[in-house]
């Protein structure tokens, strides 16, 4: 390579450029498998080139070496807490307040939502993240760095603006992370984290930078500072440039002209909470003038400038009336609690999951209990704690055989679940054909509980691979199902077998292999037989795979009820060949095409993909410039255009050629 520091430069801004859109903007323009074939080549070209090292790399997110505690940092300036108002009333005497202090002059607040995470400032230097300190009793707090640097919406390069500046913000981990970190906690039978700030906080203050690698924190920066005072007049505009700078900055803030508009943001958020991805627990409002928050000034506690209007816990009290016992993909077994159903923050909840029996130890839970539940989010109802023991109380135990096929039930050391081990479980196996069918798996639209139900209990399914030899005739033996629903299904299973790699994969239901797992190891191994074939080592040397899902994966493929699975999923044609796709400036560089009719595999959007990464454009309609049309079934007015501008037109199979991935 001619110029491998300019190189160097060139990825280095793209990956930011992509971690920018993924982490921060949340509009993703590559794959996760483009964006790791980025990163593998910046580190191999950064081993190759030593001298050309940096600390800001995006390969240097995480690094360093565990740490043996945590090195105390004083702030800048103390990190208050907020006064909070409880209801419109209180906010409208913290409104009285600032209005009589301000001696009638104009002022306006700036709304934001109010994260439920941790505060924690971000000191940068030179424009790179210098120091990460957690806000500890406000005014001397831990140094977190290392933690910090893993935080991938925390910019170690500010993109603009100022050289020398802190941000103060909150570290928050959103539902989805939160949800999965603590089912991968059952599975290995460690304590649940109670909420997803303490989880937050537990993952930003352990000593091994991997770990909270792991956890998928996010930061959204809310105080912009310049030696420890305000940077900026005006707090939105210091919102606005932390923006532009390359921060997280939560977009669902308002500008308001009085208190009415404020109680309004509350009011708007407090009914739409249930949207965000993540949890809030309120509002804070900040007097938007620099100026007029120094007239202001703090109390010993609090700054007198702003506050936090909370929102009340949605929580309500009401009667267990049973316990349920639910068997997974997995065969694990998760008690419910039937509740008397009571309304919590305008829903009606009637279940509530009570995750394990080590739970309902912890709890001290018996049948006929008054219990706390609360509800967050999409995150399923949960018991929080035993309100009053109840007149006619039942203790539970878990059933030692399973619920649905009186299988054998085992927990196995160190697992909170009880499983049932029969693979053969009707419960077991509709779940694992429904996790199969999924979206984002192999997506068989159609293919839901009631017609699964059907199948399974018909003896039509035994495994997944037995839907591939679904007919019209065994359809139509089903309830509800008329020639035309049969006809959408099988042509959706059909489809399904344009499926790439990592989602056939990710479909079978290995244990740990979710979508990423399952592209990480297609790219590293290219096909399904080699990683099949592939030993414990070599499955860990693959990027982000550690021992567990290594081992897993290994285990998975020695069963031979598995192989066979794999046998016949091979037999029905599903892909088993992974096409890594190939980088811009490819084969197709500046080449036109339309694409029209229902190509055999691949969908509109993957054929675009396919064209964009060789490096080809895609237009909708078809003109003497167009280099190919691709025709797939039923072909609209376009292949006629084409064949009257003598246009080249070609099929699927010989785009995939021409992109070069046949
Ligand atoms: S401003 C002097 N803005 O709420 C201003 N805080 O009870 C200090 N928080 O410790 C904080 N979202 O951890 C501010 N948009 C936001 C916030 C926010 C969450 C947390 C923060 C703070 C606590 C105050």
């Amino acid at each position: 390579m001619k110029d491998p520091a300019g190189e160097v430069e060139r990825l280095r801004q793209e990956l930011r450029r992509h971690e920018h859109l993924y982490y921060v903007l949340d509009q993703p323009e590559i794959s996760d498998a483009e964006y790791d074939a980025l990163m593998r080549r910046l580190r191999d070209l950064e081993e190759r080139h030593p001298e050309l090292a940096a600390p800001d790399s995006p390969t240097q997110r995480v690094g360093g070496e565990p740490r043996e505690g945590f090195v105390k940092v004083r702030h800048s300036s103390p990190m208050l807490s907020l006064d909070n108002a409880l209801n419109d009333g209180e906010l409208r005497d913290f409104d009285r307040r600032v209005r009589e202090l301000l001696g009638d002059a104009e002022y306006r607040y700036v709304a934001e939502l109010k994260l439920d995470g941790l505060s924690m400032a971000a000191h940068y230097r030179g424009g790179r993240l210098a120091q990460a300190v957690t806000r500890g009793d406000g005014i001397v707090g831990e140094d977190v760095t290392g933690n910090a640097r893993t935080i991938r919406s925390l910019p170690l390069r500010a993109a603009a603006g100022l050289e020398e500046f802190e941000t103060r913000g909150e570290a928050i981990m959103n539902r989805r992370a939160f949800e999965r970190l603590n089912a991968e906690r059952d599975e290995r039978g460690l304590a649940r984290f109670a909420n997803p700030r303490n989880a937050a906080a537990g993952s930003l203050r352990v000593l091994e930078p991997r770990i909270t690698a792991s956890r998928r924190l996010d930061y959204y920066a809310y105080l912009l500072l310049a030696g420890g005072r305000p940077a900026c007049d005006s707090h939105w505009q210091s919102l606005e440039d932390l923006s532009r700078m390359g921060f997280k900055v939560n977009p669902n803030r308002r500008l308001c002209r009085n208190v009415e508009e404020a109680l309004a943001f509350c009011a708007e958020w407090e009914a739409r909470r249930d949207e965000l991805p993540y949890e809030i627990d309120g509002v804070v409002l900040k007097v938007d003038s620099v100026e007029q928050q120094r007239a202001l000034a703090f109390t010993a506690k609090a700054p007198r400038w702003a506050i936090a209007y909370k929102y009340p816990a949605r929580q309500a009290v009401t009667s267990v009336e049973g316990i349920e016992v639910q068997v997974g993909r997995t065969g694990a077994l998760t008690p419910v609690a039937r509740l008397k159903p009571v309304e919590v923050g305008g829903v009606t909840v009637a279940r509530a999951t009570l995750h394990n029996e080590d739970e309902i130890e912890r709890l001290g839970l018996h049948i006929g209990d008054n219990v706390v539940i609360e509800r967050s989010g999409d995150v399923i109802p949960k018991v929080v704690r035993v309100h009053s023991p109840g007149s006619r109380r039942e203790s539970f135990r878990m059933p030692s055989q399973c619920p649905v096929c009186g299988g054998t039930v085992v927990r196995e050391e160190g697992e909170a679940a009880r499983r049932c081990i029969n693979t053969n479980c009707s419960a077991r196996l509709k779940e694992s054909v429904l996790h199969f069918a999924s979206r984002g798996v192999m997506n068989i639209d159609g293919m839901g509980e009631a017609l699964v139900d059907q199948l399974v209990d018909r003896g039509m399914v035994a495994s997944v691979a037995d839907l591939y030899g679904l007919t019209m005739e065994k359809l139509l033996l089903l309830e509800r199902m008329g020639p035309k629903s049969a006809a959408n299904v099988l042509g959706n299973i059909e489809k399904s077998k344009g499926n790439p790699l990592p989602r056939v994969l990710a479909a079978l239901g290995i244990r740990f292999v979710g979508q990423r797992t399952a592209e990480l190891l297609a790219g590293e191994f290219g096909g399904m037989d080699a990683i099949a074939a592939a030993g414990v080592e070599e499955l860990q040397a693959a990027p982000e795979v550690g021992p567990k899902v290594a081992q897993s994966v290994f285990q998975f493929f020695r069963e031979p009820r598995n192989r066979e699975l794999v046998d016949r999923l091979r037999a029905a044609g599903l892909r088993f060949e992974h096409h890594a796709a190939p980088l811009a400036g490819g084969a197709l560089d500046g080449v036109t095409f339309v694409l029209t009719g229902t190509l055999p595999t691949l969908s509109r959007e993957e054929a675009t993909r396919l064209i964009q990464l060789a490096g080809g454009k895609v237009s909708t309609s078809v003109s003497k410039k167009t280099g190919y049309v691709v025709a797939g079934q039923d072909p609209g007015s376009k292949l006629a255009k084409a064949r009257e501008l003598g246009v080249r037109i070609v099929d699927e199979a010989q785009l995939l050629e021409l992109a070069g991935v046949s």
